[in-house]
């Protein structure tokens, strides 16, 4: 079969992108961590309330096994809502140590919002009527920004909060 030169040149390119393509997928999963948030449950938004995770004395972090967390999280327009500290006060950072796994559950009241924590493989997109979860070891120790990654109303950019990632 004889094919032409330029024609050569386009299936060596249309090859060579896809392979490429598929080598920066392999290189973002394997590599770096990055993966679809998971669990696909649907929650009524107006009533998140009556979800036990998302019940106000169970927001926030906590330890369900040694080295092993939970965070219970619910965004609004424009606040992530960690639960409160012994004083009342709304919690915005929390604490872990390196090395720990964290499970990050988090919905939302109203529009859709992101969950970011910058520096991290936690990117999640937040959509009303459903549950995102993404499970993660925290690997490095820091402070590190959780932002909202999607553009919400006229107070996104307010909607941040901090992880701390402390040398055990
Ligand atoms: Cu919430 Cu942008």
């Amino acid at each position: 079969m004889h094919l032409h030169k330029y024609e050569k040149i386009w299936l060596i390119f249309g090859m060579g992108s896809l392979a490429l393509f598929l080598l920066i997928i392999g290189f973002a999963a394997f590599w770096k961590g990055t993966h679809p948030q998971s669990h696909i449950e649907t929650i009524d938004p107006q009533n998140v309330e009556a979800h036990e995770s998302f019940k106000p004395e169970n927001l926030g972090l906590r330890e369900v096994a040694d080295g092993k967390y939970t965070v219970n999280i619910v965004a609004s327009a424009f606040n992530y809502d960690f639960g409160v500290d012994e004083d009342g006060k709304s919690v915005k950072k929390i604490r872990v140590p390196k090395g720990s796994t964290v499970l990050f559950q988090i919905t939302t009241k109203d529009v859709i919002h992101g969950f970011q924590v910058a520096g991290t493989n936690v990117n999640m997109m937040v959509e009303p009527g459903h549950v995102s979860r993404l499970e993660t070891v925290m690997k490095n120790a820091g402070e590190f920004t959780v932002v909202c990654n999607e553009y919400c109303g006229i107070g996104h950019h307010q909607m941040f909060a901090t992880v701390e990632v402390y040398e055990d």
